[in-house]
């Protein structure tokens, strides 16, 4: 299978893959009670969707986690038709229009100068998930390898230098994780969260995101839901662990790789290490961020 190619789109790289449905993506028609999962990827996205579907649904429809895969039930959003297999054959705005459960979730990597403004004047409810820029790298660099609907990573220290200028698909994470952080400061319904917390206390990250969307939960249910998004339960469910989707080879690397904090340590050299973080000083100024982000 041909590997596609990164181009420039409106100051971002992005895939052809992300990009063809655009006039669909951009006049989505978002409702009030959407709910907009958001990360730049390898940030914990599929285990937030998880999540938020087991929140929802886990209770009213559980016959749903037996049989459909993760990735229909929380559509992603700006997905075209343009991948080569058959699993992905219908757009993410195609599906999301198929869906007859309330709320819809919503899974998105746009940046966010790019999503839809019908999101932002419906007051739809967005949840951010970010994880450290350097895990993050590791994650995705073994994600490209694995998945040939990507750009081809070539070797990891080409790879890293790409990543911190921006040239892999969905752009720099400096300015996904800073564009998004900035928004919370005026868009009260957008709840940021980090990988790190969720992965030192998922209870008490569960908590905090049942109070910001008015959910409550027995103690029963939330030890369900617990049980159910860890990491070795997500790899060996094939509801939520990819293994439907043709184009990634997970014989490669799985797509449950590790899902561990600080893997970084294990590819990083000292000298690569020293030039990422030289490099951050310089490009991400907020220091929330900046002390998350390793
Ligand atoms: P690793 O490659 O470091 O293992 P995304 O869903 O945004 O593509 O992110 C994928 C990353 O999240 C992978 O990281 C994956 O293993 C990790 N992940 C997924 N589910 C997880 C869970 N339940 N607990 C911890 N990490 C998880």
């Amino acid at each position: 299978m041909d590997r596609p190619t990164l181009f420039d789109f409106h100051g971002v790289s992005m895939i052809k893959q992300f990009t063809d449905s655009w006039e669909e993506v951009q006049n989505f028609k978002a409702r009030p009670d959407d709910i907009v999962i958001v990360s730049y990827p390898k940030s914990g996205t599929t285990w937030t969707c998880y999540l938020m579907d087991l929140l929802f649904f886990g209770k009213t429809c559980p016959e749903r986690l037996l049989s459909i895969p993760l990735q229909e039930r929380v559509p992603f959003l700006e997905i075209s038709r343009t991948s080569p297999t058959p699993e992905y054959l219908q757009k993410g705005t195609d599906l999301l229009d198929q869906l007859t459960t309330t709320p819809r979730l919503i899974k998105t990597h746009l940046p966010v100068q790019f999503l839809p403004k019908s999101f932002w004047e419906q007051n739809s409810t967005i949840i951010y998930v970010a994880r450290n820029a350097k895990d993050t790298a590791v994650s995705y660099y073994h994600f490209c390898r694995m998945n040939y609907c990507m750009p081809e990573p070539a070797d990891w220290s080409t790879f890293l230098q790409n990543y911190k200028e921006g040239k892999v698909s969905y752009g720099s994470w400096y300015d996904h994780v800073s564009g998004w952080w900035e928004m919370k400061r005026s868009y009260s319904k957008l709840h940021y969260m980090f990988y790190e917390d969720l992965s030192e206390d998922t209870g008490r990250e569960m908590d905090q995101l049942c109070s910001f969307l008015g959910l409550s939960l027995s103690a029963e249910e939330k030890e369900n839901i617990l049980t159910r998004v860890k990491f070795d339960n997500m790899k060996t469910n094939k509801m939520t662990n990819f293994s439907t989707i043709h184009h990634m080879d997970q014989t490669v690397s799985p797509f449950m790789r590790k899902g561990k904090v600080g893997d970084w340590k294990n590819l990083f050299t000292v000298s690569q290490n020293e030039k990422f973080d030289e490099d951050c000083k310089q490009k991400l100024k907020n220091p929330t961020l900046q002390f998350r982000y390793d």
